[in-house]
């Protein structure tokens, strides 16, 4: 069987409207524009409405991923949402994105900090490498704003709400992640942390007092742990791939600290503007910060089929997440042909699984019935 890819067929973004700049924070804590410009690069993020919740903003970039790709939600066969903000603990905010959406198809939500998106990309893949499924919505979405204190200067001045997805679909070229890494050392846990409200600290006065449901951070560890991380993750999967760093038209790495960004360049001896940067627009949004970054890059043309991205996550965990994407270029006909196949035999499939299912519900309703009668016909 020929060996199939899992190319990206749609992308798509949604960011609140709300804008919250450096001169808002000057007035709710004691910072100033130059140490957030200088320290991070960031000049402003976006805040969801009142309201507005993890499932909704990716019900949005979703319809705009969807649309690229020419899909309808009654195609996509697997929705993944990485979030670490979803509305509720319980149920998945992934489940709410399928019925908000109008699909019929599974749904979970995947939880690795602001690694998650690039966690989800590489595990749909192998849904579609595999040949098990044609088109998947991968999702990144965080509503972070909500977790984050607004009172504490060296947490509040990172983080932004923002939602970015894109479709997933087979192919017969070379296309979306040739190699990956995916890491964690959970001994970093307490550097960046919501404490409370878990089943380790549950819901109680104090974590109200303390203030332990809001995000805690060591900044300095998690900026000298993704220092360490970023470049030489990439070199692997770059090495992986059989390509050296000049091969590659675009890095885009986690938008948490220009600072970061700029040492990964200079480690890979590669020009920053390779390194694509949208941080001083969003800050920090975490799940959502790689793919809103790579939907952006698509809109500005600042890639084009046949480009190879580099891609590099790292967060709560800790962990980190990297790859190698290479962007698709036109099916040839052969490959369309045994798509096409392929999607036949799964919907002729389907067809005869249906018939069985009805036929099976049937009997299954004669059997309960039989089952009530036996019952009255005892009393
Ligand atoms: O998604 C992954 C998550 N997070 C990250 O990637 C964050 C990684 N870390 C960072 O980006 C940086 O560590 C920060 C931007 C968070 C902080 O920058 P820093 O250069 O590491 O500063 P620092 O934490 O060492 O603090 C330096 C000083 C301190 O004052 P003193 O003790 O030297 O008097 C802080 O209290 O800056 C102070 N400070 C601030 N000053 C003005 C901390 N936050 C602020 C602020 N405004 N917002």
């Amino acid at each position: 069987m020929a060996e199939r890819y899992a190319k990206i067929t749609g992308w798509g973004k949604y960011v609140p409207e709300r804008v919250l700049t450096n001169a808002d924070l000057e007035k709710m804590v004691d910072t100033s524009d130059e140490w957030i410009t200088s320290r991070t690069g960031i000049k402003e993020r976006h805040i969801r409405a009142e309201g507005e919740n993890s499932s909704d903003m990716s019900v949005k970039s979703a319809k705009a991923a969807l649309q690229v790709a020419g899909l309808t939600p009654g195609d996509i066969q697997l929705i993944i949402v990485a979030c670490s903000s979803p509305d509720y603990y319980v149920p998945s905010v992934a489940s709410q994105v399928q019925h908000k959406l109008g699909a019929e198809c599974g749904a979970f939500t995947l939880s690795a900090g602001c690694s998650g998106w690039v966690y989800a990309l590489v595990t749909a893949s192998q849904f579609i490498q595999s040949g098990a499924m044609d088109n998947i919505l991968v999702i990144g979405t965080e509503v972070i704003s909500y977790a984050v204190d607004y009172t504490d200067r060296s947490t509040c001045v990172l983080f932004g709400d923002a939602s970015a997805a894109v479709v997933l679909q087979p192919s017969l070229e070379p296309a979306g992640v040739l190699t990956y890494e995916l890491g964690s050392d959970g001994s970093g846990a307490e550097f960046l942390i919501v404490p409370g409200a878990g089943c380790a600290i549950p819901n109680s006065q104090r974590v109200l007092d303390e203030g332990l449901s809001y995000l805690k951070m060591n900044g300095p560890e998690v900026f000298k742990f993704a220092t360490r991380t970023v470049a030489s993750s990439m070199k692997r999967v770059i090495d992986r791939a059989g390509l050296l760093p000049e091969d590659i038209q675009l890095f885009i790495p986690h938008q948490a600290n220009a600072r970061i960004i700029e040492t990964a360049a200079r480690m890979m001896r590669q020009p920053i503007d390779k390194f694509y940067m949208n941080l001083h627009k969003y800050g920090n949004t975490s799940a959502a910060s790689v793919p809103l970054a790579l939907v952006e890059a698509f809109e500005e043309g600042r890639c084009k089929p046949g480009d190879k991205i580099a891609v590099c996550a790292f967060g709560a965990g800790l962990t980190w997440a990297s790859a190698v994407i290479q962007l698709g270029v036109g099916e040839t006909s052969a490959a369309h042909t045994f798509l096409s196949m392929g999607r036949a035999r799964y919907y002729a499939r389907r067809t005869v699984n249906a018939v069985q299912d009805a036929a099976q519900n049937v009997m299954l309703q004669v059997a309960i019935k039989r089952y009530e009668i036996s019952k009255w016909w005892e009393n």
